[in-house]
C-alpha cells in the first residue's frame, strides 16, 4: 500500500515536471518567435523602407563616453580607485554590425581601465554575431580581466553558444556565480546573474549569487536593473546593468547631475542609489530599433573609491 502510494506520488511528480518542461519549452519558443517578428518588422523593415538611410544614420551616431565616480563604504580598500569599463546592449547583428560592435568595445582601450565588463545583449539574435565584439572584449587585456553576463537577446537562440564563444575569447562568464580577485589580504568579489524578467525572479538569482559561503559580491553584473532591488537589500556596493536602452527616447538632452534614489522609481538610465548601494543603468551602445533621441549610444567608465 505504502509502495503504491509512493509510486503514485513519483508518477505525479514526473507528470508535473514533464508539463513544466513542456511549458518552459513552449514559452521560449514563443519568445523566439516574437523576437523574429520584431526583427523583421522593427529592424529590417524600417531599413528597407528608407533604403538603408535610417540604419546608416543610426550607425553614424557618436558614441558618448560617460564618466562616473562612486564612493562606497562597502568597497574593499585594496581596490580603491578601481576603473571599470562598462559596455552593454551591443545588439550585434544587422543594424549594428559585429565589426561596428567590436569597434565600440575597443573604445575602452583609450581609458586605461582595470576591469572590463559587459552586461549582456552582445548579439541581437544570432549567437555567431557575438564572436567579434567578444573577441575584442577579451583582447582589451584589462589587468583584472573581462567579465560578461548574458542578456535576454543572448538567450534567444542559444545562451550556451554565446557563453562558449566568450570563454574562448578569454572573457569570464558569470552565470549566477561569484569570483574573488585578491590583492594582499583583501578580496574584490564580482558576481553575475542570468537574465531574469521580473523583480522576484531577479531577486531569486541575486540570492543564488550573493549567498555563497564567501559572502556577497562587491560588484554585481545584472542585465536587468530590477536586480538592484534585492542587491541593495544585501548591501552590494555597486550593480551595473543595461537592458532598458534608456528607452531610446528622452525629452531632456542632459543626464541627471546626481544619482537618484531608487525607491519607487523606474530604473531606466544613469546612476541610482539606495542606502549605501549604487546602481548604474547604461543606455547601451546598440539597439534593435534604429532610432535614438537624446539617448546616444554610450560606453561608461566608472571609478570606485573606498570610503
Ligand atoms: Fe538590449
Amino acid at each position: 500500500m505504502v509502495r503504491r502510494l509512493a509510486k503514485a506520488i513519483r508518477d505525479a511528480a514526473r507528470g508535473v515536471s514533464r508539463t513544466a518542461t513542456k511549458a518552459a519549452g513552449a514559452h521560449s519558443a514563443a519568445r523566439l518567435k516574437r523576437a523574429q517578428w520584431r526583427y523583421r518588422l522593427l529592424t529590417q523593415l524600417p531599413d528597407k523602407l528608407t533604403g538603408g538611410k535610417l540604419s546608416r544614420a543610426y550607425r553614424a551616431m557618436e558614441v558618448v563616453t560617460r564618466e562616473w565616480t562612486v564612493v562606497s563604504p562597502h568597497w574593499p580598500a585594496a581596490f580603491d580607485g578601481l576603473r571599470i569599463g562598462h559596455v552593454t546592449d551591443l545588439h550585434a547583428g544587422e543594424l549594428i554590425t559585429p565589426e561596428h560592435a567590436a569597434a565600440i568595445v575597443g573604445r575602452l582601450r583609450a581609458h586605461d581601465v582595470d576591469l572590463a565588463v559587459c552586461t549582456g545583449d552582445v548579439t541581437d539574435l544570432h549567437p555567431e554575431h557575438a564572436a567579434e565584439p567578444l573577441d575584442m572584449l577579451g583582447r582589451l587585456e584589462a589587468p583584472l580581466g573581462a567579465y560578461l553576463v548574458l542578456g535576454n537577446h543572448d538567450e534567444l537562440l542559444c545562451a550556451d553558444q554565446v557563453a562558449t564563444m566568450a570563454r574562448r575569447s578569454g572573457v569570464k562568464v558569470l552565470r549566477n556565480a561569484t569570483v574573488a580577485l585578491r590583492r594582499g589580504a583583501d578580496a574584490l568579489r564580482i558576481g553575475g546573474i542570468e537574465w531574469e524578467q521580473t523583480v522576484a525572479a531577479c531577486a531569486g538569482a541575486v540570492d543564488l549569487t550573493c549567498t555563497p559561503s564567501g559572502g556577497s559580491p562587491h560588484l554585481l553584473l545584472a542585465h536587468n536593473p530590477k536586480a538592484f532591488r534585492r542587491a541593495a537589500d544585501l548591501g552590494v556596493a555597486l550593480t551595473l546593468s543595461g537592458h532598458t536602452h534608456g528607452a531610446q527616447l528622452a525629452i531632456r538632452k542632459r543626464e541627471p547631475r546626481f544619482p537618484r534614489r531608487a525607491s519607487w522609481r523606474r530604473l531606466h538610465a544613469g546612476p541610482y542609489y539606495e542606502r549605501d548601494s549604487h546602481l548604474y543603468v547604461s543606455s547601451g551602445a546598440g539597439s534593435w530599433f534604429p532610432v535614438r533621441v537624446n539617448r546616444p549610444p554610450e560606453v561608461v567608465i566608472i571609478t570606485v573609491k573606498a570610503r
